[in-house]
């Protein structure tokens, strides 16, 4: 699908991180089985023996130690899959859309309209929501606090430009393709609109006498954009490959692009994790790039073109890497080298300067989630690197954390590692430092900021398990243990399964977790599978027994933990696969709800079409779960129909409205915890 670096309708947006489908290729289900389990183990109890082997039980106990099953933790009815425009929830809950694009949130609070300008933009909430986290108002502790008032901070991933601009309306234009003009040039404003609608929003949300989540005009709410001024701290911070004619020091950068998923640390910052950055980016001579661009596909795609934002500034010519000076502090040529970074945030201090932590290391960063810290011990935090074949990686502090100082200084110096899964269920945690693991200066790496800058080029020499596209990650507050999605591969070739991704192609993903050998600084882990999701025919849940109706689901995408340990994953199957062969049986992009010790899930959710739902945090008496639905409508909506102005979707706001990603509040009428 991607053919030229010149056009901005060259790439599908699902083939970012993937290659096309193709089912022929399966090979049978069971044999995928007997791959991963010895044929006894198969035959004698299939999947959840395996796991039981490793783990010991497969099945809910109480928590009070009598050893007695306890009651499930899910105590909703499941609902059927659904090829609806519209969302639903369980019978017995509301779900309230509230902050869709273009909402007003801060500054002279513009209405929305398609007409909006790039300064009106800035004053909205952005599209393409994401990755999401509730803080409550007294902003002591990430977790603990008001359920009525907070500040909602989230993720914008990318946008849709046909969907944004007056002017596009009526011309044909297909997905992710941007109105360009006859020269090949782009509007100048719908170039700068489009970097405002991505970043993070920051809301002040208070819940009023009749349960409906309101905006609150406070100074605290915040637009940070693509082009909000940022500083680089760690290892790379002034290193030479972040100079450029911006900061000549190589200390500070403009924005941060492709929002995906985001962490919590545990002194009440925001992290917003930047994720396929490559595609914003343009060359002259692709071809040429160095591999910390390359490794990246950086050069292979300049989607939207915003370096051809005619007489725009330099702000949106610095997407163009090609080296146009003798020297790098007079273009951008070191442009893309400060991204693919997680970005820390304050939203609690309105005029805080987001800082990109280097040291958490640069690749298509999906989410960041932290091990619960203990008192004078190192930190501990995991990110996917979402990509086929690409590294799930471990972060640990230097020092250790205590609760009176942490700051994101912990964030700064530490030890990056990268996950190794051995077949038989053991994995051993492989640091990327100079020195170890055939990291040295004959190969490149003979410093920690080269090995930061091309993370994915050292962890190939360290010896990582290349992973089935690494999304989000969680952490199990009741054991410890880590849960990864890993959300599908159809690149991966049948002769190269292993363990932990043992399908060839995948289509449908698994979640893989592990426990640390100690504790979370640890660097050897135990790992199992703990569901193979698919059809009815194509997947197994922890007990070794297929999904059924009532819980089939591919492709999960995001997952969070609520504190009674419910596991909630989200789906993400791409808007062209969405209800056709092989995922008819799966419907829209769902959620569902599981129970980590008992293996059972139900599907709590579905979303509209062309959708996926993702970003899931509740207040902390869980009364709401917050959730994003992104890209309602998507790419099924072809050229010519959106020419015709017809949509495939038109979530939320009916009629014949343009389909807006939103975020929705899930209640239970009544009261009481969602799910429970
Ligand atoms: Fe942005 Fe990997 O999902
Ligand atoms: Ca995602
Ligand atoms: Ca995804």
């Amino acid at each position: 699908m991607i053919r030229d670096v010149r056009t901005t309708r060259s790439i599908a947006p699902e083939s970012m991180d993937d290659h096309s489908i193709n089912p022929s290729d399966n090979i049978p289900f069971r044999k995928v089985l007997e791959q991963r389990y010895p044929r006894r183990q198969v035959l004698a109890g299939g999947l959840g023996l395996a796991s039981m082997v490793l783990f010991g039980r497969a099945f809910a106990f109480s928590d009070n130690g009598s050893g007695s099953p306890r009651p499930s933790l899910l105590g909703f009815d499941s609902v059927p899959t659904s090829t609806a425009d519209t969302l639903v929830v369980p019978e017995g809950y509301s779900a309230q859309v509230m902050i869709p694009w273009g909402e007003p949130i801060t500054g002279d609070f513009p209405a929305f309209d398609i007409s909006n300008t790039s300064q009106q933009q800035a004053m909205q909430v952005g599209t393409h929501h994401d990755g999401m986290h509730y803080f409550p108002i007294e902003g002591d502790d990430p977790w603990q606090g008001s359920s009525l008032d907070g500040l909602l901070v989230l993720n914008h991933e990318y946008c849709e430009p046909r969907l944004m601009h007056a002017a596009a309306q009526g011309q044909v234009l297909g997905s992710f393709q941007a109105p360009v003009k006859p020269d090949g040039s782009r509007d100048a404003d719908e170039v700068l609109k489009e970097m405002n609608a991505h970043g993070v929003s920051i809301v002040r949300i208070r819940l009023d006498a009749s349960e409906q989540w309101q905006v609150v005009p406070d100074p605290r709410n915040r637009r940070i954009t693509a082009r909000t001024g940022m500083s680089f701290s760690g290892p790379l911070r002034g290193h030479e490959s972040l100079r450029t004619r911006f900061s000549p020091e190589g200390t500070r950068s403009r924005g941060t692009i492709n929002n995906c998923s985001h962490g919590v640390t545990p002194w009440n910052t925001y992290l917003t994790c930047e994720e396929n950055f490559w595609f914003y980016f343009y060359a002259d001579e692709p071809g040429r790039l160095p591999p910390h661009l390359t490794r990246y596909r950086v050069g292979v795609a300049a989607l939207w073109q915003w370096h051809r934002a005619g007489d725009q500034t330099e702000e949106a010519a610095r997407f163009d890497i090609t080296p146009r000076s003798s020297s790098p502090t007079a273009d951008y040529r070191n442009e893309a080298n400060g991204f693919g970074f997680i970005v820390e945030i304050d939203p609690f201090d309105p005029n805080s300067t987001p800082v990109k932590r280097t040291h958490l290391g640069r690749f298509s960063h999906e989410g960041v989630v932290f091990a619960p810290v203990v008192e004078g011990q190192p930190l501990a935090c995991y990110s996917g690197d979402d990509a086929s074949g690409e590294y799930i990686y471990k972060y640990v502090s230097r020092d250790v954390y205590r609760k009176a100082t942490a700051s994101g200084a912990l964030l700064d110096e530490g030890t990056l590692y990268v996950a190794r899964f051995d077949d038989g269920g053991s994995g051993h945690w492989l640091a990327l430092v100079p020195g170890q693991n055939g990291l040295n200066a004959d190969n490149g790496f003979g410093t920690i900021q080269n090995i930061l800058l091309n993370t994915r080029g050292a962890a190939d020499i360290a010896g990582g398990t290349p992973m089935d596209r690494p999304e989000w990650g969680a952490v199990d507050p009741g054991t410890g243990q880590v849960y990864f999605t890993l959300t599908n591969n159809t690149s991966r070739s049948p002769i190269d399964t292993d363990g932990p991704n043992p399908r060839g192609p995948n289509h449908f993903g698994q979640i893989v977790r592990w426990s640390e050998e100690g504790p979370h600084h640890a660097t050897r882990f135990h790992w199992d599978l703990y569901v193979i999701a698919g059809p009815t025919h194509e997947s197994r849940d922890l007990n070794g027994e297929p999904l059924t109706p009532d819980n089939i689901f591919a492709m999960p995408d995001g997952i969070w933990f609520d504190a009674d340990r419910r596991l909630w994953i989200q789906t993400d199957m791409p808007e062209s696969s969405v209800n056709r062969d092989p995922y008819t049986s799966l419907g829209n992009n769902a959620m569902l709800a599981a129970d980590p010790d008992s293996g059972e899930i139900r599907r709590f959710l579905t979303g509209p079409v062309g959708q996926e739902i993702t970003g899931c945090v509740s207040t902390p008496d869980q009364s709401t779960l917050f959730i994003n639905v992104q890209h309602p409508g998507g790419g099924v909506t072809s050229a010519e129909q959106f020419a015709a102005g017809e949509h495939s979707s038109h979530w939320p706001d009916g009629g014949d409205s343009i389909p807006r990603s939103a975020t929705v509040a899930i209640r239970k009428r009544g009261g009481g915890k969602v799910g429970s």
